[in-house]
């Protein structure tokens, strides 16, 4: 069981300003939770340009770069990571396309949002990515370990 948990796959998920702002929270936590993944690191910061500059660092080069750091450094944000079988991808595909009007309605952005530069939500987009994101916000210690008794109802 404790061998297991510590393979188990790992993601990091945030809450935007914009999401935190309206009241989201509770909505968009739930949809993870009823999922059947499990929260082991839940903080909320509001993150320096600076930080915000490092965390969306592959899209430097983007001309929506800047106005982007300062929306995500403009609040709280809530940083999560999220354990479970395949939670990257399917983390993803809760949270919908990036453009809100592309989204699928039943995902977070589809029903939730509106505009691609108000999407309240962001999800690590691969392994590598899940790696760095959760070392960028997180200090090891403050992944929590634990076995939770719904576990062996989900697998
Ligand atoms: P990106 O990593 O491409 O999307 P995702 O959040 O789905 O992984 O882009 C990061 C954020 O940048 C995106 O959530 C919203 C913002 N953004 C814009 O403001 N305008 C754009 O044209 C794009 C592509 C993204």
């Amino acid at each position: 069981q404790e061998a297991h948990a510590a393979e188990m796959e790992r993601t990091f998920i945030a809450i935007k300003p914009d999401g935190v702002q309206r009241g989201l929270i509770a909505e968009i936590i739930s949809r993870f939770e009823r999922k059947g993944y499990k929260l082991v690191a839940i903080k909320l910061v509001v993150p320096t340009k600076g930080f915000a500059e490092k965390h969306y660092h592959d899209l430097k080069e983007r001309p929506f770069f800047s106005g982007l750091c300062d929306f995500l450094s403009s609040g709280p944000v809530l940083a999560m990571v999220w354990e479970g079988e395949g939670v990257i991808k399917y983390g993803r595909k809760l949270i919908g396309a990036t453009d809100p009007q592309k989204s699928e309605p039943g995902t977070i952005r589809g029903d939730l949002a509106v505009v691609v530069g108000r999407n309240i939500i962001h999800g690590s987009d691969g392994p590598e990515t899940a790696k760095d994101e959760i070392k960028l916000w997180f200090y090891p210690e403050e992944l929590v370990s634990y076995s939770s008794n719904a576990e062996k109802w989900i697998y």
